[in-house]
């Protein structure tokens, strides 16, 4: 059984922040004492290329673009005086605008304000948003905010129900790099209807985030929408949170987004030191290295203790599972890598998952956050001398020495508190991170053709969707099976799909449906 490391340990692999009032301690890892000589040449490798990619090489070769979300919290980097005037520029309008807003300058079709914000966006364009809505909330929000990052007509129901009365006093905020994701543009129809059901006009109440020239974009220029504000092709999906994607709304709440780009720009400083082991964003992705053999062998648990950071294990688990999750390296040869991340929050899940933690498979590695503010004002005591803070972080410290313990390793990131700035240093730090890791595993971070196959897979099944339906309609006094059905459409290899969707279609009163003796004998017909 190990015992918590030695005080000497302890200071060894302490890494003190104190530009940005942070510290990690990888000493519960169990580090080598040296980087290994072969880690080195590979990080020597993943500096240079870290560097080439700040001066705007094509660091994503698959599709041929520049990444260039560290020009966003300094655009004096950026490759070019057009790129740093879009970025400085596209930053004055969000400032300029939340101000219209929050003054009344810009004020809804019947209503003296707007009070609520609406932000429908899916994947980078909706997790980031949310994570810093909610890591920075407080009583001095401006705005109300809600979120539709689906295509689920019941989630969209259950949002669209909350806001109820207040729609007309409601900005929705339509955000898509792309402009084309059918999550998004489904949940933009659902609200439009909405909006246009209740007598608004719902190009005077909604704001388009988007690359230039994409469909939305298009749409929103021909509707006037209220603003649109642009998304470039050299900023990620999950890179884009200190673009508008993530500035807009956070600039909306009231939030100091010059502060929170400001530590992300401190954080980058930070991470472009040349010595991993004063290197924050380095230290991670050896460390990563270490627990998983640069396979992804073991998962990255995160347990933030704290509320507010709820939502950074959802955030991350796109950063870097949508980045680092690839069959095929830069050689073209298939190599499965990823860093597997899950986690909820501490102390709550030492009620839940911690148990097998500790007990079961060590197929993992803890990333602990300690937060050492307890909160704005005095706490009262629970017990003599002891706050509700003072249990929180007994709880980390007590979790991480009992898995220490069994043998299972954890690394902690402690900040002083939650503020913009720490929020956007933690940002850049886990980005950094993962572009450092890829390299070393030499994998490309910035593409996502998984995410791409899954997309066509269901245009194909809408599209055998709608073969069923204009078949039946066609056929209007006869019952079809789901496999006699399928043999007509020539889709026998579908079967299941085709049943699939037959069921669908009948639960929701779309065709009629007639049970057989077993669930595949059913029979379906076109509604009389
Ligand atoms: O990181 C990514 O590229 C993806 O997760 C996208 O953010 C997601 O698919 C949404 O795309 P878009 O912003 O084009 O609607």
């Amino acid at each position: 059984m190990s015992t918590i490391s030695s005080w000497q340990n302890f200071q060894q692999h302490y890494l003190d922040l104190p530009e940005l009032g942070m510290s990690i301690d990888t000493s519960l890892m169990v580090p080598p004492d040296e980087l290994p000589q072969a880690l080195d040449k590979l990080f020597r490798n993943a500096f240079q290329q870290m560097r080439e990619l700040e001066e705007g090489s094509l660091a994503n070769p698959d599709e041929n673009r520049m990444v260039g979300h560290y020009w966003l919290r300094n655009p004096e980097l950026a490759p070019s005086a057009e790129i740093k005037k879009v970025i400085c520029d596209t930053l004055g309008k969000i400032l300029q605008f939340a101000k219209q807003i929050q003054q009344k300058i810009i004020q809804p079709q019947q209503a003296d304000s707007f009070r609520n914000v609406l932000l429908l966006g899916i994947g980078g364009s909706a997790l980031g948003p949310q994570f810093v809505q909610n890591a920075l909330a407080s009583e001095a929000d401006q705005m109300q905010f809600y979120f539709l990052d689906n295509t689920d007509p019941d989630g969209i129901d259950q949002v669209m129900a909350s806001i109820g009365k207040e729609l007309n006093m409601t900005l929705t905020l339509v955000i898509s790099k792309s402009g084309g994701t059918k999550e998004t543009r489904n949940a933009m129809l659902e609200v439009r209807h909405v909006y246009e059901s209740s007598g608004l006009d719902f190009s005077k109440h909604t704001v388009a985030v988007t690359g230039e020239g994409s469909q939305l974009d298009q749409l929103a220029e021909n509707e006037n929408w209220l603003r649109r504000f642009p998304m470039w092709d050299w900023v990620g999906g999950r890179t884009s949170v200190l673009s508008a994607v993530g500035l807009l709304p956070a600039a909306l709440q009231g939030l100091d987004i010059e502060e929170i780009l400001n530590g992300a720009k401190i954080m980058d400083e930070l991470t472009r030191r040349k010595d991993v082991s004063k290197n924050p964003a380095a230290m991670l992705a050896w460390m990563w290295h270490h627990a998983g053999a640069g396979q992804g062998e073991k998962a990255m648990v995160m347990l933030p203790y704290k509320d507010r950071l709820l939502l950074f294990s959802r955030y991350l688990q796109q950063l870097v599972m949508e980045s680092l999750g690839k069959e095929k390296d830069f050689a073209g040869k298939t190599v499965h890598q990823g860093l597997t991340v899950y986690g909820n929050k501490g102390s709550t899940d030492q009620h839940a998952f911690v148990q097998q933690l500790r007990e079961g498979p060590a197929d993992f590695f803890v990333t602990f956050i300690e937060v050492l503010r307890d909160r704005k004002n005095a706490s009262i005591e629970v017990e003599p001398g002891i706050t509700s803070g003072d249990f929180l972080q007994g709880f980390l410290l007590g979790t991480r020495e009992a898995l220490f313990q069994n043998g299972r390793s954890s690394l902690t990131i402690t900040l002083e508190e939650i503020n913009p700035k720490s929020l956007g240093a933690l940002i850049a730090l886990f980005e950094r991170a993962v572009g450092l890791y890829a390299t070393l595993i030499g994998i490309n971070a910035y593409h996502q053709p998984g995410v791409e196959a899954g997309k066509r897979a269901a245009e194909d099944v809408i599209e055998l969707s709608l073969k069923i339906q204009s078949h039946l309609k066609s056929n209007p006094a006869q019952q079809f099976s789901a496999s006699s059905l399928a043999e007509i459409l020539e889709e026998s290899a579908k079967i299941s799909t085709v049943f699939k969707l037959l069921e669908h279609l009948a639960a929701n009163g779309r065709l009629q449906k007639f049970s057989g003796s077993d669930p595949f004998s059913a029979c379906y017909q076109e509604n009389c």
